[in-house]
């Protein structure tokens, strides 16, 4: 019988507890999975949760908001904050303990002295416009890769950018962490799923599909032959000027490991895009020759 069938998940907010609890639970044997996450949990977290479990025979969700990935005006003060309901989403994905720290617990000396600078790889896409985000996001990972010495840990494909700089993270730093990369996970209109959604307002909700639609234009081109990246980000930006609350940010064709801007476009390569829809920030990206699209959802205005 696994963990989770025999305890009532926990949940702790201290390092002494995660340390108890991390030596309990490894106590019954098998591989751990991590589920690092900022909270406000949907179903695309939901469904790195089913990937954990899929994975291993114990699985960590961590709740935590980073303060260091929040540049200064960005909304680090109004990110959703809903651990009491994360904590029963989580408990009823099956997952077996439950970290979330205040920043003090994270932090408990300040922001780290020592970062990992992300290079290269952290300037592209997201990075011109979040200066110091991504070293944000790996200083927390490398310490909840740390703290919980995970085998495996699950991120989704929505923050494609920050999946390839962890993976790489592991690679350059030797971390020993297997890094899953799960399946982007879309409201029924198209629109990636985000904690940050819940402050779109009506209209703005509406509009945002725009993002996707564009998306699709952009797969279609390339399954119609189209190889230029200038081109199809074209017709990425013809759909989304159609949709007057979505501003754009960047729309860019990259390779999927590099991340570098390509003209000429394979199946591999990755159509990323961040824009704003009132002042919400959203991201969202495709793979040129993916499946994608869910038959079911018109990709007309
Ligand atoms: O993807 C996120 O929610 C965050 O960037 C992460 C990986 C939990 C680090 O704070």
């Amino acid at each position: 019988m696994s963990p989770s069938a025999l305890r009532r998940p926990l949940l702790v907010r201290t390092r002494d507890d995660l340390q108890r609890e991390l030596s309990v639970l490894r106590g019954t044997g098998g591989a751990l999975a991590l589920v690092p996450t900022m909270g406000s949990l949907h179903e695309g977290h939901l469904s790195l949760m089913d990937r954990a479990r899929d994975l291993a025979d114990l699985s960590v969700a961590s709740v935590f908001v980073n303060p260091l990935q929040f540049g200064p005006g960005e909304d680090l003060e109004r990110y959703p904050r809903r651990l009491e309901r994360d904590f029963e989403l989580a408990a009823q994905r099956g997952i077996d303990l439950v970290f979330a720290p205040d920043p003090e617990i994270m932090y408990p000396d300040g922001p780290p002295q020592v970062r990992v600078e992300p290079g290269l790889l952290g300037e592209r896409l997201c990075g011109r416009f979040r200066p110091g985000h991504f070293q944000g996001v790996l200083a927390v990972v490398v310490k909840l890769f740390g703290l919980v010495r995970p085998d495996v840990a699950v991120f989704g494909r929505k923050d494609f950018q920050q999946t390839v700089l962890i993976r790489r993270a592991v690679h350059d730093l030797e971390l020993g962490v297997e890094i899953e990369v799960a399946p982007l996970v879309r409201a029924s209109d198209g629109l990636a799923m985000s904690s940050r959604n819940v402050h779109l307002t009506p209209p703005e909700r509406r509009e945002a599909v725009g993002i996707f639609r564009g998306l699709i234009a952009g797969q279609e081109a390339f399954r119609k032959g189209e190889r230029s990246g200038p081109s199809i980000v074209e017709s990425f930006s013809a759909v989304v000027s159609g949709y007057p609350a979505v501003r754009l940010q960047y729309a860019e064709i990259v390779d999927p490991e590099t991340l570098e801007p390509e003209e000429e476009v394979s199946e591999a390569s990755v159509l990323a895009v961040a824009a704003h829809c009132g002042d919400v920030r959203l991201i969202d990206n495709i793979v040129l020759g993916a499946e994608e699209p869910d038959p079911r959802i018109s990709h007309s205005r």
